[in-house]
C-alpha cells in the first residue's frame, strides 16, 4: 500500500514538474521602461494628486499637552521632476522619483491650554525623492504578483505657511515645526506606498487573464513562470493559448520551446510560437467556424474579381457553394519561412426550391502556401503586406458517380488556383492590408521576422515624451 501510494506521488509529481512552455514570450527592454517612466510620471502626478488622504491627528508634549488634527489634506501640485524606472537583476522594477515639489492643503486643529486654534495650513515641500524596489513574480495560478521589496524616502525642505495665530504654535516647537512636519510626512511616505501596492497587487490578482476574442474563442494568458529580470531587459512567459468557448479542450500539441534573439535596441519584443497560431485554428475549427456556404453575391463578386465577369445574377443561382476546412490548418515556422497548410472540402449541390438540395460535385483540397510578411506604420496605422507562394495544390473530385471527365475539372481547378487565384491575392497583399494601430499602445517602427518554431514582432510604442 505504501509502495502504491509513493509510486502515485512520483507519478504525480513527475507530472507536475514538467514545465508548461510558453507560447508567448514578451520582452521589455530598458529603452521600454524609460518609455514606460514617461508615461507613468504624468500618470503618477495625476494619481497622487487625486488620492485620498486620511487624516492625521496627534499629540505632542510641548510644554504641556498639544493636540492636533489635521484634516481635509490634499496635494494641491506636485510636480515630479527627475524619475526613472530601471531593472533590478533577479527581482524585480527599482522607480526612483527625485527632486520632487508638492505643495499641501489642510484645515488644521490645536488644543492646548495656551491656544486653540482652527486654521488652514498650507506645507511646501522640495526635494522629494522616493527609491522604491518592487518585486514582480507570479502565483500558483499563473497570476501576476507584486509587492514594496524596499523602500526609501526623504524630503529636503519643508516650508510652512501660517497665519498669525498658529505662529505661536510654531514658537512652541522652538522653530522645529517644520522639521517636525518633515519627519512626520517621510515617515509616511513608504508605508502610504506600502498600502498602494497592495491594492495595485490585488487589482491584479483579481484580474481574469483569460479574454474572449470573439464568440467562439477566448486567449489564456496566465504566466507560466515568474518574470526574469536580468540586467538588460524584463523576460515574460505567458501561456497563450487560445480556446474554443464552446468546446474547451487542450490543443493537441503543446508549444515547442524558444528562446528570443539577444536584442534590447527596441522597447518591446514579442514572440509568437508556432503553437498559437496552431491553437487559434484548432479553435476555431473546433467551434465550427471554418465553414462557409458562399452567397449569391460572393459568388458573384468573386466571379468579378478573379475572372473579370461582372454579371450580377439577375435571379438567385441555382447551386450553392459550400467550402470548409477538413481539418485545423496548421502553421510552420521556419527562419524566413511561414507556410500554411490547409485541407478543405468544397461542395456544390443544387438548390431546389421544392425539393431537398443534392450534392452535385464535392471535392477535398489540400494546399500549402508560403507567406513572406512584412508590417509597418504609418499616420497610426498599421499595414501588412507581402507576397504568397503556393507551395502545392492538389484537388480530388470525391463524388460517388466520378467519372473520366472529372480528371480534366482537378487540372483545371489547380490550374485555375495558380493562374489566377495566387496572382489575385498576391495583388491584394501588395498594396496591404492596412489595420488601426493601437489607441493605448501605438507601435513604431514595427518589425516582423519568422523563425524557427515563433515569429517575432519588435516594436517601439509611442511615448507622451520620447527619448531617442
Ligand atoms: C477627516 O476629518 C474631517 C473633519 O473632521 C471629516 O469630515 C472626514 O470624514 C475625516 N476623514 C476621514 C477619512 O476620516
Ligand atoms: C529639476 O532638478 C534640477 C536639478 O536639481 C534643477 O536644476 C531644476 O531646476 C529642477 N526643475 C524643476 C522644474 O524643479
Ligand atoms: C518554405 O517552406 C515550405 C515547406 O517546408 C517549402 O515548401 C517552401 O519551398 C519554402 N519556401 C521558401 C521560400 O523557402
Amino acid at each position: 500500500m505504501g509502495k502504491l501510494y509513493s509510486f502515485i506521488l512520483l507519478l504525480t509529481w513527475l507530472t507536475l514538474s514538467v514545465a508548461v512552455n510558453p507560447g508567448l514570450k514578451l520582452r521589455v527592454t530598458q529603452k521600454g521602461l524609460d518609455c514606460a517612466n514617461d508615461v507613468g510620471k504624468i500618470f503618477l502626478q495625476n494619481y497622487v494628486k487625486s488620492l485620498p488622504i486620511p487624516n492625521i491627528s496627534g499629540e505632542e508634549n510641548v510644554r504641556g499637552k498639544l493636540s492636533y488634527d489635521i484634516t481635509d489634506i490634499q496635494i494641491e501640485d506636485l510636480t515630479i521632476n527627475e524619475s526613472s524606472l530601471t531593472v533590478v537583476p533577479d527581482a524585480g522594477i527599482q522607480m526612483f522619483i527625485k527632486n520632487s515639489k508638492a505643495t499641501i492643503n489642510s484645515n488644521c486643529k490645536v488644543d492646548h491650554w495656551m491656544l486653540k486654534a482652527r486654521e488652514k495650513l498650507v506645507v511646501e515641500l522640495s526635494g522629494v525623492s522616493i527609491k522604491a524596489n518592487f518585486k514582480i513574480s507570479q502565483n500558483d495560478a499563473g497570476i501576476p504578483t507584486f509587492s514594496l521589496d524596499s523602500c526609501q524616502s526623504d524630503i529636503k525642505n519643508v516650508e510652512v505657511k501660517l497665519h498669525k495665530a498658529m505662529e505661536v504654535v510654531a514658537k512652541m516647537f522652538n522653530d522645529k515645526l517644520e522639521d517636525y512636519i518633515r519627519k512626520t510626512l517621510n515617515e509616511r511616505l513608504c508605508p502610504a506606498l506600502t498600502e498602494e501596492s497592495k491594492k495595485w497587487d490585488a487589482k491584479l490578482s483579481s484580474y481574469h487573464f483569460r479574454s474572449k476574442v470573439d464568440d467562439f474563442v477566448e486567449l489564456d494568458y496566465h504566466l507560466v513562470t515568474s518574470p526574469v529580470f536580468t540586467e538588460k531587459y524584463i523576460d515574460v512567459d505567458i501561456k497563450g493559448t487560445f480556446y474554443a468557448i464552446k468546446n474547451h479542450k487542450e490543443p493537441t500539441f503543446a508549444p515547442v520551446p524558444f528562446s528570443l534573439p539577444d536584442q534590447s535596441d527596441a522597447m518591446l519584443y514579442t514572440g509568437v510560437s508556432a503553437s498559437v497560431v496552431n491553437s487559434a485554428a484548432e479553435a476555431y475549427y473546433t467551434s465550427g467556424v471554418l465553414s462557409h456556404t458562399l452567397t449569391d453575391n460572393e459568388i458573384s463578386e468573386l466571379t468579378k474579381a478573379v475572372l473579370g465577369i461582372s454579371e450580377k445574377p439577375s435571379e438567385p443561382l441555382p447551386v450553392t457553394v459550400k467550402i470548409a476546412a477538413s481539418k485545423p490548418p496548421t502553421v510552420t515556422l521556419r527562419p524566413n519561412n511561414m507556410t500554411v497548410e490547409v485541407a478543405g472540402l468544397i461542395e456544390l449541390s443544387t438548390k431546389g426550391s421544392n425539393s431537398p438540395s443534392q450534392s452535385m460535385i464535392s471535392a477535398s483540397m489540400a494546399a500549402s502556401i508560403s507567406a513572406d510578411l512584412g508590417i509597418a506604420e504609418a499616420n497610426s496605422m498599421l499595414r501588412v503586406s507581402g507576397s504568397l507562394t503556393l507551395n502545392s495544390f492538389a484537388v480530388q473530385i470525391t463524388s460517388k458517380d466520378k467519372d473520366s471527365k472529372f480528371s480534366d475539372m482537378e487540372k483545371a481547378l489547380q490550374d485555375f488556383i495558380q493562374e489566377k487565384g495566387v496572382p489575385f491575392v498576391n495583388e491584394k497583399l501588395k498594396s496591404g492590408l492596412i489595420f488601426q494601430n493601437s489607441e493605448y499602445f501605438p507601435l513604431v517602427n514595427p518589425v516582423f521576422h519568422t523563425y524557427q518554431d515563433f515569429m517575432l514582432l519588435s516594436s517601439d510604442i509611442a511615448c507622451s515624451n520620447p527619448r531617442s
